[in-house]
């Protein structure tokens, strides 16, 4: 069966009316910021959010996340809750405010400090500091209040998203054990022998453990999972059910890979907006008739940045045909500023930028054209249609949404995806030219294969990688999820599943 958009709201409407769905993340799908004392709504450059706001747009509902636009506050009620998104109002955002002590302790601190490079096996050296540990524990406390007060003591399904919660499942269930909770981590977990190091290990899974179902993007990832709950707690894990079992409370851990909205997103892709969108690209970049290769990240360390720059460096040096044509625009949306390796990759990333681009510029012609910012989806999908191929390195990567993206722009056929085989996406798109971005000569070769790709052999490979993101979509990802959480047989007395008196609930109430 092809998931749609409406497919999923049949589920929903027929086994879970009037059951509020409760979804908790950090990063806002909507943020208000001030712009020249106008008041302006844009969307975080986040694969979670983009992900999930289609999913919310078809269940309505109440998401709980983390205000952190400068004019947030303004643009909602007293308990921070406004109607998103604001040109067809379809649920509710309820933001939370955190003071800025907490905020840094809590995601510059634990969350992407400690948790981010220790999931993605970044060899970084995390920092352990027992304030940051304290903030992540408040947070999910002051979190767990706002869902509570949504749940308004009624049967919820709860669905919290990743690392910046592992704590609150468990605070959620110990006060109202009526709740049905997942958890979705969308990033990797890394074997345990990682996350030994975390001097706060038994906590997190503790608290994990308060979820009925777990989803990661992969297999691997569940396995690790329930491997690390066997080296850290008193839990019967059955690794073929894929579940544990701990104090008379059962989770189950599946894995569920993440996609985007492959129908909106095509169908958007080709529009006039989006054309005229390519059209300005040309103007930002200058006219030239060589190939094109893009690529778009925020700026982070396990994107693989820098080896890309140095695989378009190092083709330039072998293919001289390359020179004075090849153009290559990287999109660096700013990221996590506060932490410092962030900062010191973004400058890093600017300096070898510099540098390639002194080496090898001639007349009028420069290699990279580097953007230090965030672009829309339109400008971005505009983008994706010009180019002839796109690179994702990542160096190790839950899912990777950028590339599903890529394919569902190219509503034209062509254009080549080059994609690191370190992504969750690498094993659904076997059709893109898979590389080792660790390797500098593959990493080469790769865009030469790109480049030198034979239309036909470009077409054949394009379609094949567009049915695949049409029929695994984002509703398949919420719907596969869902169906699992209505089979859980914890999930049958709360929600009054298959209860032929269960009497539809009085409607969501809305808020302005
Ligand atoms: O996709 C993984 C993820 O951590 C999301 O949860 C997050 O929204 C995104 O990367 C971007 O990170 P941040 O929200 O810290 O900007």
């Amino acid at each position: 069966m092809t998931w749609t958009r409406e497919s999923l709201q049949t589920l929903i409407g027929e086994r879970l009316k009037g059951i509020r769905i409760i979804a908790v993340s950090n990063r806002a799908p909507y943020l208000h910021r001030d712009k020249f004392g106008t008041t302006e709504c844009v969307q975080p450059a986040s694969g979670m959010a983009a992900a999930l706001d289609p999913v919310m747009r078809a269940c309505g509902g109440v998401w709980v996340a983390q205000g952190t636009g400068d004019a947030d506050r303004i643009t909602s009620d007293s308990k921070g809750r406004l109607q998103v998104p604001p040109e067809w109002p379809s649920y509710t955002l309820r933001r939370v405010f955190l003071p800025e002590r907490l905020q840094a302790g809590f995601y510059s601190g634990l969350s992407n400090g400690c948790l981010w490079p220790l999931c993605h096996v970044a060899f970084l050296r995390p920092r352990f500091e027992p304030e940051d540990w304290n903030a992540y524990c408040t947070v999910n406390r002051i979190f767990a209040d706002a869902v509570l007060e949504e749940a308004r003591g009624e049967p919820a399904l709860v669905f919290v998203q990743d690392y910046h919660f592992a704590l609150l499942p468990r605070m959620l269930k110990e006060r109202n054990p009526d709740l049905v909770i997942g958890q979705f981590w969308h990033i990797p977990w890394p074997n345990p022998e990682v996350l030994r190091v975390f001097p706060w290990q038994k906590e997190l899974v503790e608290g994990m453990l308060g979820n009925d179902l777990i989803g990661f993007h992969m297999r691997t990832h569940c396995a690790n999972f329930l491997s690390t709950l066997d080296q850290t707690v008193e839990a019967l894990v059955d690794h073929v059910a894929m579940e544990a079992r701990r104090a008379g409370q059962t989770v189950q851990v599946r894995p569920f890979p993440i996609s985007i909205d492959f129908e909106a997103h095509s169908k958007t892709a080709a529009s006039p907006r989006v054309e005229s969108e390519a059209e300005r690209w040309w103007m930002r970049i200058g006219p030239g008739d060589g190939p094109l290769g893009i690529s778009i990240d925020r700026v982070d360390y396990t994107k693989g940045i820098p080896e890309r720059l140095r695989a378009i460096d190092s083709l330039l040096r072998h293919c001289p045909e390359y020179r004075r044509s090849l153009r290559f625009v990287q999109i660096g949306v700013p990221s996590r500023e506060d932490v410092p390796e962030y900062r010191d990759l973004a400058a890093r990333v600017q300096q070898m930028v510099d540098e390639i681009n002194d080496r090898w510029a001639m007349g009028g012609w420069k290699p990279i054209h580097y953007f230090h910012s965030q672009f829309s989806q339109m400008e971005l999908m505009g983008l994706h249609r010009l180019a002839d191929f796109c690179v994702v390195s990542s160096l190790h990567d839950g899912m990777n949404l950028v590339a599903k993206e890529f394919v569902a722009s190219r509503t034209d056929g062509d254009g080549v995806l080059v994609l690191s085989r370190f992504t969750g996406a690498a094993a659904e798109l076997g059709d893109a030219v898979i590389f080792n971005p660790f390797h500098l000569n593959q990493a080469r070769e790769a865009l030469q294969t790109a480049l030198v790709m034979s239309s036909e052999e470009r077409r054949r490979r394009m379609r094949h990688m567009r049915q695949v993101v049409e029929v695994n979509n984002v509703y398949r990802w919420a719907g596969k999820l869902l169906t699992t959480f209505l089979r859980l047989p914890q999930a049958a007395a709360p929600l009054e599943l298959g209860s032929p008196n269960r009497v539809e609930k009085e409607p969501v109430a809305r808020w302005g």
